[in-house]
């Protein structure tokens, strides 16, 4: 090819999309329900499609949705230089992601893995992560401080003390990992994973690397990152969208999915 950039793209981003909703209800898979008229897939292409650097672009989808999913993703005008890949989806989330990284081209180097139940989180945290990857050479995750006042339960319903909020942040997605240290903890987690109990699931991949030795950065998150888990969520989400299209905040990402008309 003439027109190869200079440097090969060297970033994956592996969207996780192959849950079933359960909590959500919606009688469909989360990923493939609307928010704004839009699927779930199809903002994260869309969020995707306005990073600054090409990539590789994995959807984690189950086996019956992959044709759909690609279909989706082909509606999206997306740099030429950008690859998308379809992996199908494992029995639980973290099994989806180590078929993400499989399903990885070589030359990857830095990974971001995201929920597709994130769909209105802005293209300036994928960046803030990938640069706090690329800077440290370790991993990164976005994250948001706690506002609720958090107490620990004790017994017959009580409560047994007050947890210090100041130490605590609440962690989102995308994170982002060197491919090396990602592939190197899932490979640790599913040796181990004959004797673990479904307790002791890791419920990101932060934690399986963490289990593993390695340092995770705190880079920060947005408030558009929010996790689409019951119906609630679906309103605050409406909320969020309806007042991005005409706010500052959120620019690049807010831009991205509203300039097609206003929804
Ligand atoms: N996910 C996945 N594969 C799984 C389970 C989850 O790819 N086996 C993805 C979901 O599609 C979602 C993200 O991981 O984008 C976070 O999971 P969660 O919010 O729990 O989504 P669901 O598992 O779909 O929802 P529920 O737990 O309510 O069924
Ligand atoms: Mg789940």
């Amino acid at each position: 090819m003439t027109d190869a950039p200079h440097r090969l793209a060297d970033l994956g981003v592996i969207v996780v999309a192959a849950g079933r909703g359960e909590r959500l209800g919606a009688g469909t898979p989360k990923a493939f329900t609307e928010l704004g008229g839009r699927t779930l897939i199809e903002h994260a292409v869309r969020t995707v499609s306005a990073l600054s650097e090409p990539g590789q672009l994995v959807l984690v989808v189950s086996e019956a949705r992959a044709a759909e999913a690609l279909d989706i993703a082909a509606a999206v005008p997306l740099d030429s230089r950008w690859t998308v890949s379809i992996a199908h989806g494992g029995r639980e989330r973290h099994e989806s992601v180590r078929f993400g990284i499989e399903a990885l081209h070589d030359g990857i180097r830095t990974v971001l893995v995201h929920d597709a139940a994130r769909p209105l989180t802005p293209p300036e945290v994928f960046e803030r992560v990938a640069a706090a990857v690329r800077r440290t050479g370790q991993s990164a995750v976005p994250a948001v401080a706690v506002a609720d006042t958090l107490k620990e339960r004790g017994e017959g319903g009580t409560v047994s003390a007050t947890v210090d909020r100041s130490a605590l942040v609440a962690v989102q997605t995308p994170q982002g990992f060197p491919l090396d240290v990602l592939a190197a903890a899932h490979q640790t987690a599913q040796e181990r994973e004959g004797g673990a109990s479904d307790d002791d699931a890791p419920t990101d991949d932060a934690e399986l690397v963490q289990r593993a030795g390695g340092t995770v950065h705190l880079v920060e998150g947005s408030p558009y990152a929010h996790k689409l888990t019951r119906p609630a969520d679906l309103l605050m989400l409406e909320g969020l969208l309806a007042g991005a299209a005409g706010a500052p905040h959120g620019a690049r990402g807010a831009h991205a999915r509203t300039e097609e008309g206003s929804r």
